[in-house]
């Protein structure tokens, strides 16, 4: 049978799935488990139905997995939307559960859903709103600054190989845009003298806010290089807000890289219905500053992280849970 992609030359990483919508409603509707309380339940059978997910949009989710493309995302637009959507922010669940359902059948092609101890209390389904009281932080919940530019959770030993953002709702005001830059992007306009540089273990980068770094203290976690792997097409890693270079030459070197990130940095205004992909290996992402109302109609996205392999992440998830506990010193 022959298998059609669904990324043309013209639409690059964007995936139309309207024709899909039908189909993949009645996939989420027949999943039918509650996600929160049930939640290995609900993970088996989103993990079988994923089998059901329409062909095309399995082979794009395989070739995205098994080869990338350049700017490490992809976007599903026009998925199911909530019937149903209570004011943002919530305090309980929906009482559907949509998005839930997208997240993990689309995330189980790319592998397991996981979740951290100190992010949501381990939840695997994070609900990103506004909140007042960090809305000048570098916090997903922040708004009134630019997050700036990083790898998920980059000073982490188990960081997710894929971040997905679903929108549940957009910002009224067309702001918050997610903001990314890919590896292939900006490799090319690096120096061979920079590159080298950035494959030297030369670099510290800081521990998150949300992982207990509330005075955003930088270079507080481990020492790294920025880029690895195959020197002629590497991964990254790097937080522009809280990575430092070790010596001047890495100094220089992150400079420079922080010039081309930003300028090679485009923004993505989610939708309702829209599921961002991310390689995290491939590209760094942040979110442009926006305006809560705390009206109930801000900014609503849902995450999810995932990881290609359970295995180095079993001596911190106890009794094989989707939840890493590793721990770090904010110091
Ligand atoms: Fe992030």
């Amino acid at each position: 049978m022959q298998i059609t992609s669904e990324i043309s030359e013209n639409q690059k990483y964007i995936i139309d799935c309207s024709k899909y919508y039908e189909k993949l409603s009645l996939l989420c509707t027949d999943i039918n488990i509650n996600p929160h309380m049930n939640t290995e339940d609900f993970l088996n059978k989103s993990t079988l139905f994923a089998d059901n997910l329409p062909e095309p949009l399995k082979n794009t989710l395989q070739q995205f997995r098994n080869h990338a493309n350049k700017e490490g995302i992809l976007l599903l637009k026009n998925l199911p939307v909530e019937s149903q959507l209570p004011a943002t922010p919530t305090d309980n669940h929906k009482s559907s559960y949509t998005s839930e359902s997208l997240l993990a059948t689309i995330g189980a092609r790319l592998g397991y859903l996981v979740g951290y101890a100190q992010e949501k209390n381990g939840s695997l389904f994070h609900d990103i709103t506004p909140l007042q009281s960090e809305e000048n932080e570098q916090s997903s919940m922040g708004s009134l600054v630019q997050l700036e530019l990083h790898t998920e959770r980059c000073f982490h030993p188990f960081l997710p190989d894929y971040l997905l953002l679903y929108c549940l709702r957009p910002d009224p005001a067309h702001k918050g845009f997610t903001t990314h830059a890919g590896i292939r992007q900006i490799l090319p306009l690096l120096s061979q003298k920079h590159i080298e540089t950035l494959f030297q273990p030369v670099f510290r980068t800081g521990i998150d806010y949300s992982f207990g770094n509330k005075k955003t203290r930088k270079a507080n976690g481990p020492v790294m290089s920025v880029l690895y792997g195959n020197k002629t097409d590497p991964f990254i890693r790097y937080d522009l807000d809280l990575m430092t270079g070790l010596t001047s030459k890495a100094e220089l070197a992150l400079q420079t890289l922080k010039e081309i990130v930003i300028d090679m940095m485009d923004g993505i205004y989610l939708e309702a219905g829209s599921l961002l992909i991310m390689d995290n290996k491939r590209c760094v992402h942040g979110r442009g500053e926006f305006k809560p109302g705390y009206d109930g109609n801000d900014r609503w996205l849902q995450r999810s992280y995932v990881l290609t392999d359970l295995g180095p992440s079993a001596c911190d998830r106890i009794d094989g849970s989707r939840v890493i506990t590793t721990s770090f010193s904010t110091v």
